[in-house]
């Protein structure tokens, strides 16, 4: 049994083989809309959601599953105090695959330490977000061919944005990226992040608090919020305003083929005007998020 906790335990061949997958079910859907019958998903959300959810959820029903699950805490019997590691182990007994979020990093590895069928992180705390970045490997590959030889800049708060560090972990195993790292002072890539990763794979990269002198270089801008809920109150005083607001007029610079990512959900880092630009992909992202779930649960069950 496989399970996905963090990006980093798919091979990138693995990796690739999903990226197929999903290109193949993206053009020729009715082909598995019986694939997994009989089969139940369970999505146990302590954490809100709308995307990571709901295209989990659709996903199984577009393969010809069934789901179940809560999209909150609250109405579950960890309210009553109940531990992850025995909510994994009875919810096994219901379901052949588990789809967790949780507010606590590494929650879902003691939800796959304990459960008898295959679990997938659906983001946990401020750490990783292994599906999001399949979804974000997808848009890459679709938009540009390649999932190598290119500069990508992230934008925002690269501290606690958990679909940054997961995203750059990876890409940190593929030839020729370099990476610009824009954010405030107090919200860089946590210390642990350059180096396990960054340096550890000798990836060139520069860390700046100006976006505008660094879009004319790049071929890929990962936009995120400030994921306010995650801030002390030292981060709270110094960071209310988000200084990065990414609007038509600072694209004027940036290459005509350049790809706006975003993992959504946005509050004011896109201006509105963007999102008709063909440069946004942010929305496609979406899209492309439902279909690389269809594989992951294809290939977690087993299922040709
Ligand atoms: C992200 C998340 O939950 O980490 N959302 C998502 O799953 N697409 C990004 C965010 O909340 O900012």
């Amino acid at each position: 049994m496989k399970n996905l906790i963090d990006i980093l335990d798919l091979s990138l061949d693995e990796i690739f083989d999903l990226i197929q997958t999903a290109i193949k079910i993206k053009d020729n859907p009715v082909n598995y809309l019986e694939k997994c019958k009989h089969k139940k998903m369970a999505t146990l959300f302590f954490e809100p959601s709308t995307r990571t959810r709901l295209s989990f959820e659709a996903a199984m029903y577009e393969l010809g599953g069934n789901v179940i699950g809560f999209s909150e805490a609250q109405s579950s019997s960890s309210s009553k105090g109940e531990s992850v590691a025995d909510t994994a182990r009875v919810v096994s007994c219901y379901s052949d695959i588990i789809v967790m979020r949780h507010p606590k990093e590494g929650a879902p590895v003691v939800a796959s330490m304990n459960a008898s069928v295959p679990v997938i992180n659906a983001g946990d705390g401020g750490h990783n977000h292994p599906t999001q970045t399949l979804t974000d490997l997808l848009t890459i590959y679709l938009e540009k061919r390649r999932l190598d030889s290119f500069t990508i800049g992230f934008c925002g708060d690269l501290k606690f944005g958990r679909t940054v560090h997961s995203l750059i972990s990876t890409l940190c195993r593929h030839k020729n990226v370099k990476m610009i790292f824009v954010s405030p002072e107090h919200l860089r890539l946590p210390g642990y992040a350059v180096l396990n990763y960054i340096d550890k794979n000798h990836i060139e990269y520069v860390e700046t608090n100006d976006l505008d002198s660094i879009i004319p270089k790049l071929d890929i801008l990962y936009m995120t919020r400030l994921q306010r809920e995650r801030f002390s109150n030292i981060q709270c005083s110094s960071s209310m305003d988000n200084p990065y607001i990414l609007t038509l007029d600072r694209l004027k610079n940036a290459k005509k083929d350049l790809c706006v990512m975003h993992p959504l959900p946005r509050v004011n880092e896109i201006e509105r005007l963007v999102d008709s630009d063909s440069r946004a992909c942010y929305f496609k992202q979406v899209l492309n998020g439902k279909y690389i779930r269809m594989a992951l649960i294809l290939k977690l069950l087993e299922i040709e």
